[in-house]
């Protein structure tokens, strides 16, 4: 069997390794759907890193260009064809291959432009219920129901005519796509695009020759590949994304998605990118939550394997290279996708190929920022920027081990400073080692174990136990002082002193008892929020009776988490775990809590313990005031600045120590 690092052909193209970036949107377009600087920047650092081919994300086939901002990529036109040249001849370079991913969003696009605020016509294989297609928006925002109401929107059966124009639309793409270099391409089929829409039986009744039996599910595929071929003349290799297990009920199953397979195997596909999925009904399988194992979805690549002739590549949370490694050598797929762990870490197969194993960050699945960078550094992907050296070295003291203060100390040693940490408490990491311990997020300390090793190696001393005094910063001379020092929790005063009210630290960390019966205080973001700390609760066995906060939504921050947003959602929601919007918390007595809900109705919740888990304070500004002097510059980075999260505690580290002359 192959090794992950041995070639595999395709259609006559060879292609140096089996590791893939797959098809990821950036929305880092012009205005006229051509790639910018930030694209370039994506693929060039993917192609640097040392990854054999690269399917560049969705491309609208449309000779105008949609989206928000005009972000969406788009090869409707002759005139992009040098913009996407750049992008190709780059990836060359490094002799990696590199496809076209030609789609029609099909719902995708509809839905998104109503979110956003624009329009785009619902139209698809057959007039059915929009509200049943859009399924996992109903879940995730409560307005959508009444959306389609008052918009009276209609998915609206496509022509034949239409259909052949889509078609002729395609293989004119697909023709731009190979004439600026892309090595092949592939036809987007999966996730609720408007091929996939085709093939599935709930959304496509349809009586002509295009619905009806499987066959003739897949007519509408198989021309547009005919036209591609015809377009494209016998050389370049075309692949179709399939979405082999919608995750559905009533969606494509794998046993059906095996005759597709076999049908378009028949009809000249070059290699089958076994995906899984519906981004309106259930984006776990495509935006997939850390809730997921890793390489849990592998086994539908597996079963497209065994019934094919042709390459086939499989996806979905592989984040280990020795993982992807180890799925070849067993024959389940020809190729593996790393989408996510790429975007954390572009070089991970030149360091897995070079035994650097213990310098690869690995993804934590956060989707907290993928489209656009890493939450691991902001100057990643589409704003990669080389770390240089400095040219004015300072001495600099960091207050602080948590991730803030690890990642500036790690940027400004790499760019020649004397730096040292001193860490209040017995471990490194701050908040990290806490959440972490809530449910399923346990892969959150790769960014601190990749962290402390990054600073072992740079020999970047780091005392524990350790709280500086003005006069003993003073006595190390530093140029800078750099306070990291992160928040505490906090209840409202007039909370204080109750033994049933917990904050979210004591009930994660059980440092204070808790009574068998919940409500949680937080809603908004997951991050800091109360939504996973109320699901940790529901599964160490308390009765969590439910969550609730001053905040309209839970978990705002939809668009790349869906699948991370919808999983709680479903979760809160099969738990029968109440969510109250708009609460004003009252009291909190021996029997319970007292709020006013959303109707202002004074309403109360038989419960033994509260958790609190609000907003967070900082020290940082009196900390700076108190240390005033110990050194010429003070500079405040991460929650210890303003509590955030994750992605900003690492940008303010990178930006202070990248700004240093
Ligand atoms: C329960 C929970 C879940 C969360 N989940 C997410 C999530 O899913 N995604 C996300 O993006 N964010 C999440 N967050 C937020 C995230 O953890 C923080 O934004 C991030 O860790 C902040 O990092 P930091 O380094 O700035 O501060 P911290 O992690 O707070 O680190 C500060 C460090 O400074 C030390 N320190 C304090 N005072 C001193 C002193 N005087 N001298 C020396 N050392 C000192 C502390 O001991 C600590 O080690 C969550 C937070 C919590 C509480
Ligand atoms: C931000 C983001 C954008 C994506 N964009 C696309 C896309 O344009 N086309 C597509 O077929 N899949 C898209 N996907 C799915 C990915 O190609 C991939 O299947 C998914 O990320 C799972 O792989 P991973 O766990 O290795 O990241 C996207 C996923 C994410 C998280």
């Amino acid at each position: 069997m192959p090794k992950l690092s041995d070639p595999v052909t395709i259609r006559g193209m060879e292609v140096k390794n089996r590791l893939g970036f797959p098809p990821m949107l950036s929305m880092s377009s012009d205005a006229n759907g051509c790639p910018t600087e930030k694209t370039f920047n994506i693929h060039e650092t993917k192609a640097r890193g040392g990854v054999g081919l690269i399917t560049y994300e969705a491309v609208s086939v449309e000779p105008e260009t949609f989206g928000p901002q005009n972000t969406s990529a788009n090869i409707g036109k002759n005139a992009n064809i040098p913009a996407y040249k750049r992008v190709t001849d780059a990836v060359h370079k490094y002799d990696a291959k590199i496809g076209m991913q030609l789609a029609d969003g099909g719902l995708i696009g509809f839905v998104l432009a109503s979110i956003f605020g624009f329009k785009i016509e619902p139209r698809g294989p057959s007039t059915v219920d929009l509200l049943h297609l859009t399924s996992a928006y109903e879940t995730m925002v409560s307005s959508w129901p009444d959306t389609l109401k008052q918009t009276g929107a209609v998915c609206k059966e496509m022509s034949v005519e239409e259909i052949a124009r889509v078609e002729d639309l395609f293989a004119a793409a697909a023709k731009r796509a190979i004439q600026a270099g892309f090595d092949y391409i592939e036809i987007h089929s999966a996730h609720a695009t408007l091929h996939s829409a085709f093939l599935a039986p709930y959304s496509n009744v349809r009586t002509d020759k295009y619905g009806g039996s499987t066959e003739k599910r897949c007519t509408f595929l198989l021309e547009t590949m005919e036209k591609i071929r015809n377009s494209i003349g016998e050389e370049p290799p075309l692949f179709v994304r399939l979405s082999v297990d919608e995750l559905l009920p009533d969606g494509l199953k794998l046993e059906e998605s095996k005759k597709i397979a076999k049908i378009i195997e028949n009809a000249g596909v070059d290699c089958i990118d076994v995906s899984q999925g519906n981004m309106i009904r259930n984006p776990k399988g495509i935006q997939i939550p850390t809730y997921v194992e890793h390489g849990g979805y592998i086994h539908l690549a597996e079963e497209i394997k065994k019934i094919v002739n042709v390459p086939v590549i499989g996806v979905g949370r592989i984040v280990d290279p020795k993982m992807a490694d180890e799925f070849i050598q067993r024959g389940k797929v020809d190729i593996i996708y790393m989408g996510r762990q790429l975007i954390c870490d572009a070089e991970t197969p030149n360091k897995y190929f070079n035994g650097q194993l213990d310098d690869i960050k690995y993804c934590m699945g956060c989707l907290q920022s993928c489209g656009s960078t890493c939450v691991y550094d902001a100057y990643s992907g589409q704003n990669y920027t080389t770390i240089s050296p400095s040219s004015d070295l300072k001495k600099i003291v960091i207050l602080g081990a948590g991730i803030a203060g690890m990642e500036a100390a790690r940027v400004a040693k790499l760019r020649g400073h004397d730096v040292e940490i001193f860490e209040k408490s017995d471990k490194v990491g701050g908040l990290i080692p806490l959440l972490a311990m809530e449910y399923k997020k346990e892969e959150f300390m790769n960014i601190v174990n990749f962290l402390a090793t990054q600073l072992k190696k740079l020999e970047v001393p780091i005392q524990l136990n350790k709280e500086l005094t003005k006069q003993e910063i003073s006595d190390l001379k530093p140029d800078i002082l750099v306070l990291a020092t992160g928040t505490e929790a906090t209840i409202p005063k007039s909370l204080e002193g109750k033994s049933n009210v917990l904050t979210q630290d004591e009930a994660i960390l059980k440092s204070k008892s808790i009574g068998k019966n919940v409500v949680v205080w937080g809603l908004g973001a997951y991050w800091r929020g109360g939504p996973e700390t109320a699901i940790t609760l529901a599964e160490q066995g308390y009765n969590v009776k439910a969550l609730m906060g001053s905040n309209t939504t839970v978990a705002t921050e939809m668009l790349i988490a869906t699948g991370r947003r919808l999983w709680i959602l479903e979760y809160l929601r099969d738990n029968n775990i109440s969510i109250y919007f708009k609460a004003k918390l009252l009291d909190v007595t021996d029997r319970g809590v007292k709020f006013l809900d959303e109707n202002k109705n004074e309403q109360f919740l038989e419960a033994d313990t509260l958790v609190y888990c609000g907003s967070r304070i900082t020290q940082g500004k009196k900390l700076k005031k108190q240390f005033e002097g110990a050194a010429p510059k003070i500079q405040l980075i991460g929650d210890c600045k303003r509590p955030r999260d994750i992605g900003e505690a690492m940008k303010d580290a990178q930006t202070f120590a990248r700004k240093l002359k």
